[in-house]
């Protein structure tokens, strides 16, 4: 297992990036290799990171390859039905050991010396048998570099390199209880269909990642001609909409309207408003009427730092770093175990005309979000001060909803929150020092 990596002190690109209580970020932030440096070792290598969904690898031996970070690691299915997750590295000379993007496999063949390892990540082999046998070596030592933590939430699977984080539960705290409304609305919870669509932009992680935290304000103005010319109808108002929030803890955040089931109708697709309406009655018997009105609805969510999904759409997606301003984009689409298949395949397929490297929203947001990141290449313009203000006293302090909770969806809350922790882990050398902001419930009422 990976010890708990020790986190320098050196802080000089930090300075004056981030007011957030004057709703206030440098745009500095998004091009600055100092900074980037900084985000991989403070946040990336401690904060809990998607890795997959459970239902990609069923069977013992069943793996995929992903990253957390820029560090690549093989997730795979155990004898005991557990998940491991390996650093895909081999630990002679650190060449690649897996490949493959997914599969199925009895173990892993290093390509250039011939270690192999099982599905356990024990070294078994090597292709000269006895080599080792004078140099001291001890065979049990030299295995995959295990990842310190790995755990589910709803069939999301979640892994840190961290041993001292927090668990998962306690990470992802309140907002787990808004996830529920996608992830386990409905008897045997939700899969994959499909595989995962890697595409890169020219763009910083975080610019993606607070695009979904709670960016509608974006929606009406970049995705409305896109909408109107290929799916036949304007993207709805948010100030029409009757009840809507802002919830966050922790930099995740999730916002939503509730009652916008019609949303989906964005996609062309009745047979997808259909199949909300009749599953309703019984995702209200599951989860209680508030959780009920907000599926399908107008709504996006980012797990701090890099995992986000938009219920509606059903697509989820983690933004990997791959230098300041460039961002690999891993997507798939889910939909519940239970559904019909022509549900799912029409799920599908919307995500593929909405938010896919061909969809439309998907290219409407990377040009947006490209040139958010290129500006900030300019001396000058890195340090010009961006507003995320908007909203500033729309904390509700009468509710019954768990999470901090903000009154409707036009507000930069969420924003805020997501910078104000980014900022509070780059400042933290341990996890006791990252400061609690939370004001709202841990459970709801
Ligand atoms: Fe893998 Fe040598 S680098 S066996
Ligand atoms: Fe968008």
């Amino acid at each position: 297992i990976i010890k708990t990596l020790d986190v320098t002190d050196s802080l000089t690109g930090l300075k004056d990036v981030c007011d957030l209580e004057n709703g206030r970020i440098a745009g500095k932030i998004f091009y600055d290799q100092e900074i980037y440096e900084q985000e991989l070792e403070k946040v990336f290598a401690r904060c809990w990171l998607f890795v997959a969904h459970e239902s990609q690898i069923p069977k013992t031996g069943d793996y995929i390859t992903t990253s957390m970070g820029e560090d690549e690691v093989i997730v795979i299915r155990q004898k005991s039905g557990g998940i491991k997750v390996f650093l895909n590295a081999c630990p002679h000379r650190g060449n690649k050991v897996c490949f493959a993007e997914s599969g199925s496999t009895r173990g892993f063949i290093c390509n250039y010396h011939g270690w192999s390892f099982n599905v356990e990540g024990n070294l078994v082999g090597q292709h000269e048998s006895g080599v080792y046998e004078d140099s001291n070596f001890d065979k049990s030592k030299w295995g995959l570099k295990e990842v310190a933590q790995v755990d589910s939430y709803k069939g999301l699977v979640f892994a840190t390199f961290d041993a001292n984080a927090p668990s998962l539960k306690e990470y992802l705290g309140p907002i787990a209880w808004y996830m529920d409304a996608l992830f386990d609305n409905q008897e045997g919870g939700t899969e994959f269909v499909g595989g995962c669509i890697r595409s890169t932009y020219e763009c910083n992680w975080k610019i993606a990642a607070e695009n979904f935290v709670g960016d509608i304000l974006h929606a009406g103005w970049t995705h409305d001609s896109a909408a109107r010319a290929m799916l036949g109808g304007s993207v709805a108002k948010v100030s029409d909409f009757e009840e809507s929030y802002s919830v966050n803890w922790n930099g995740h955040g999730y916002e939503f309207a509730l009652d916008t089931v019609g949303n989906v109708a964005v996609l062309g697709e009745s047979a997808l408003n259909k199949y909300l309406h009749t599953i309703k009655p019984s995702v209200a018997e599951r989860l209680g009427d508030f959780r009920s009105n907000m599926i399908g609805s107008v709504s996006s969510c980012t797990i701090f730092p890099n995992f986000s999904f938009l219920p509606g759409q059903n697509t989820v997606r983690v933004w990997q770093p791959r230098g300041p301003n460039k961002m690999e984009l891993f997507t798939w689409v889910v939909v519940n175990k239970s559904a019909p298949e022509e549900v799912k395949e029409k799920w599908r397929k919307g995500a593929m005309m909405t938010f896919s490297p061909t969809g439309v929203f998907e290219m409407d947001d990377g040009e947006n979000w490209e040139y958010c990141t290129k500006t900030a290449k300019g001396r000058v313009t890195a340090q010009q001060d961006l507003f995320v203000g908007l909203g500033m006293d729309t904390l509700l302090t009468d509710t019954p909803l768990p999470a901090n909770v903000y009154e409707g969806q036009l507000n930069e809350a969420n924003s805020r929150a997501f910078y104000q922790y980014w900022y509070d882990m780059l400042n933290s050398r341990s996890w006791n020092e990252v400061p609690d902001r939370n004001v709202g419930k841990q459970e709801a009422e």
